[in-house]
């Protein structure tokens, strides 16, 4: 079968790895890919978010099956438009992407079903919010703008001052775009962190392997939010007994809702969750893999990939056995220095296939590409940097060991990676 893969990141490269074991796929296309993924995939020089191109593309290379990984092109309803010319897809339509496209949405499904999240009031005129969080008088408080806004949508506001500036900034400056013209206020939630990403067709959901994201760009969860500097899974603080719990109050609810709503899900839906005092909650919903979640938990999969995700689209993931193995894996994200604000590409990168010939380590990339047939950076999250062990210290270990052999100007990753993780149970 031959298999197009939308999209050009870490998760993709994960995605594309996976599939490339599998004995169902002959080929497999990349668009737009990046210069690691070159090597297992024809690149192909399209834009994600560009849906005509795409699916004019998958049509006259007679494309049997297209995986459409990012947000935005899901949103845009990449796969309506594909299947309206018979190619099935792994993704959600775009009926059912609005689970990510709107936090409005998707708060006030939870709210309807009464899935367990933070409290919350929606706003499209900034007076009223700031009305609003006076009256309230809590603080921090969280904004969000409603629609996508790259991961960097969401404000943490500790005092008045902050939030009134945080409204303005998203709100009257558009800061983050048509995405901030309407806005969530909401309740500072704590607790640990921890993705979940699952498989489902609508009918059932299978829970991936639990992780863990870094989301601050320096150690001990300084410096500014970015899109994950690190994962490790599973996640220890995600125990059996609170995967019941979720798996009865959120995962099971919110395929019923969706399906209640006419907007029936099919693809990986992730499950961003806080562990509060008062349970578990939803942070957030993303319509896709996480990245660089997924760079932590396809490794780990035993299954056939090109076997689920066809299940997925037929509506029969009921009939597949979905194994994880048992070990732990560990991603460290190479950034470019002075990502998440600005930085510069181009370096040439040394010490790639010597971290590759590691045991039990791969090297994602993230932003790469070949010039005239050298790797050079060309993003901000450069490479993830990912190994697998029976525990995970080990898997760090061998993580960082492979860190140790790359080299280019200016890379910046965090030295802390899994501490929070390994700490687990013994705060
Ligand atoms: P998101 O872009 O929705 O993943 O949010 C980014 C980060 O903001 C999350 O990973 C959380 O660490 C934090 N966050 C979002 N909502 C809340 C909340 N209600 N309470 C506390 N932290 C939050
Ligand atoms: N790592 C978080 C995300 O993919 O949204």
């Amino acid at each position: 079968m031959k298999f197009l893969v939308v999209g050009g990141g870490g998760r993709e490269h994960a995605i594309i790895k996976k599939l490339s074991e599998s004995s169902k796929v002959d080929k497999i296309y990349a668009a737009p890919g990046n210069g690691g993924i070159a090597a297992l995939a024809e690149c192909v020089n399209i834009k994600a978010t560009d849906i005509p191109s795409m699916v004019e593309f998958a049509v006259n290379q007679q494309i049997d099956f297209c995986v459409v990984a990012p947000d935005d092109p899901l949103v845009l309803g990449m796969v309506d438009a594909m299947n309206e010319k018979g190619i099935p897809c792994f993704g959600p339509n775009k009926a059912a992407a609005v689970i990510e496209g709107s936090k409005a949405f998707s708060k006030d499904l939870m709210k309807k079903y009464n899935i367990p999240t933070a409290e919350y009031e929606i706003f499209d005129d900034p007076n009223k919010a700031i009305e609003y969080i006076t009256a309230r008088g809590e603080f921090p408080v969280v904004i969000k703008a409603d629609g996508l806004a790259l991961g960097k949508g969401v404000l943490i506001c500790n005092t008045f001052e902050e939030a009134k500036a945080g409204v303005e900034e998203i709100m009257v400056d558009q800061k983050f775009g048509a995405s901030g013209s309407q806005i969530v206020v909401e309740e500072f939630l704590t607790g640990p962190e921890v993705s979940v990403l699952s498989f489902t067709d609508g009918n059932v959901v299978i829970p991936m392997i639990s992780s863990m994201d870094h989301k601050r760009a320096l150690d001990d969860d300084m410096g500014l939010n970015t899109g994950g500097m690190g994962t490790v899974a599973p996640n220890p603080y995600y125990t059996e007994e609170i995967a019941a719990e979720c798996m009865e109050n959120i995962f099971l609810p919110t395929i019923h809702a969706m399906n209640a709503e006419g907007r029936t899900f099919k693809g990986c839906l992730y499950f961003g969750l806080m562990l509060t005092p008062k349970g578990p909650k939803v942070i957030e919903y993303n319509c896709r893999f996480g990245d660089p979640e997924t760079q932590v938990v396809l490794p780990l999969l035993k299954s056939d990939l090109a076997d689920i995700f066809m299940a997925v689209a037929e509506g029969k993931l009921a009939d597949i056995k979905v194994e994880f193995e048992s070990g732990a894996a560990a991603c460290v994200i190479m950034a470019s220095g002075g990502y998440p604000v600005s930085y510069k590409s181009g370096y040439a990168m040394t010490g790639i296939d010597d971290a590759n010939v590691l045991p039990d380590t791969y090297v994602y990339h993230a932003g790469s590409k070949l010039m005239d047939g050298n790797i050079v950076t060309a993003g901000g999250r450069v490479l993830g940097v990912t190994a697998k062990a029976s525990d995970l210290q080990t898997a760090l270990q061998k993580a960082y060991r492979a860190v140790d052999c790359i080299h280019f100007t200016d890379a910046h990753y965090r030295r802390d990676i899994g501490r929070r993780a390994l700490l687990a149970g013994k705060e």
